[in-house]
């Protein structure tokens, strides 16, 4: 038996050929599939902690260099993507390159990665339902919406959305390109209304100290907030289903990355202009402001929006577990 056995690209491409997914996309469709599955709990959510926690302002930088570091590794998805254009993503590059048993260590990892990131970002939908309710006058207890390490026992609408996610994929729903675009308009929408309500009373004295934990700080904030440009490297297993995956595979992965870099810095420092870093601490920021700001309706609308663009997060994480599988 031979560990290092590879699978050559034109094997693939023949198996790809058999699996009669369509080639129906261009790179504007995979920019708005990167945007659905890359903008998420990471900016809804990490945002302020990662702010009060570990770079303050200087969380702006953190994006950067992120973005920086997800920019290489998007380069290399699009060149592996153009090359192997098939659905199996990481584990098919190396199951071409470096062979099979680095390929079943890559396809555990991506396991690990879908479920990990899964968990995380039914607790940031749990987290703006139960701030939405809160905004409605329903309190729910405490108990049953954190986990044990928060004080809680259970949190139990994280379980039930990702059971109700779990049902809805077993049943064969698949998240189709027009509801996915219609998700990443109500997602856009939702930051463009938190940038148009908040934007104008930002206080630049709030952004001193700019970098209260200096530069390892700042790297700290970049090593959490990853976690926001997540989602880049699923973006390939689209490849199959591009019409000229050459072309629309890279576009369309840089061009995701950099609105999202663009967008995700934006919404840092408006956040961070309005309220003292310190006071972000919590697992809805951008409800947060607004709320603190007066607006308590737009606060439950970004609200709104934030629950449907996490739902859609899960639900192309939960869906990339099974093509892992
Ligand atoms: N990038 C995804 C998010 O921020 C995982 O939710």
């Amino acid at each position: 038996m031979n560990i290092f056995r590879t699978k050559s690209i034109a094997e693939y491409k023949a198996d790809a050929h058999q699996s009669h997914l369509k080639r129906a996309m261009g790179s504007l469709d995979v920019t708005l599939l990167g945007i659905g599955v890359i903008v998420g709990t990471g900016i809804f959510v990490l945002t302020g902690v990662a702010a009060a926690k570990y770079a303050g302002p200087a969380l702006m930088l953190s994006f950067l260099f992120a973005s920086i570091a997800c920019g290489f590794v998007s380069m290399a998805y699009s060149e592996l993507a153009s090359m192997v254009p098939v659905a199996g993503s990481a584990y098919a590059y190396a199951y071409t390159s470096v062979g099979e048993f680095f390929a079943w260590l890559v396809g555990w990892n991506l396991v690990l990665e879908y479920s990990v990131g899964a968990s995380a970002v039914a607790g940031g939908w749990s987290a703006y339902v139960v701030g939405l309710l809160k905004t409605a006058g329903i309190e729910l207890p405490a108990t049953w919406t954190s986990v044990p390490a928060d004080g809680g026992i259970v949190n139990l609408p994280a379980v039930l959305i990702t059971l109700f996610l779990t049902f809805l994929l077993v049943r064969g729903v698949r998240e189709s390109v027009t509801v996915n675009k219609v998700l990443v308009g109500v997602k856009l929408a939702a930051i463009f209304l938190f940038l148009f309500l908040a934007a104008p009373s930002v206080d630049p004295t709030n952004w001193e100290p700019f970098m209260p934990f200096g530069f390892s700080g700042v790297s700290a904030g970049a090593a959490v907030i990853v976690f926001a440009y997540l989602g880049v490297d699923s973006i390939a297993t689209a490849a199959e289903e591009t019409k000229n995956p050459a072309h629309d595979m890279p576009t369309g992965i840089i061009a995701s990355l950099l609105i999202c870099t663009v967008l995700y810095i934006a919404v840092t420092a408006v956040m961070t202009g309005n309220v003292p870093y310190t006071e972000l601490d919590n697992a809805e920021p951008v409800a947060f402001v607004l709320r603190q700001l007066g607006y308590r309706f737009g606060s439950a609308l970004v609200g709104t929006g934030a629950i449907a663009g996490l739902t859609t997060v899960l639900l192309v994480m939960m869906y990339a577990q099974t093509r892992a599988f």
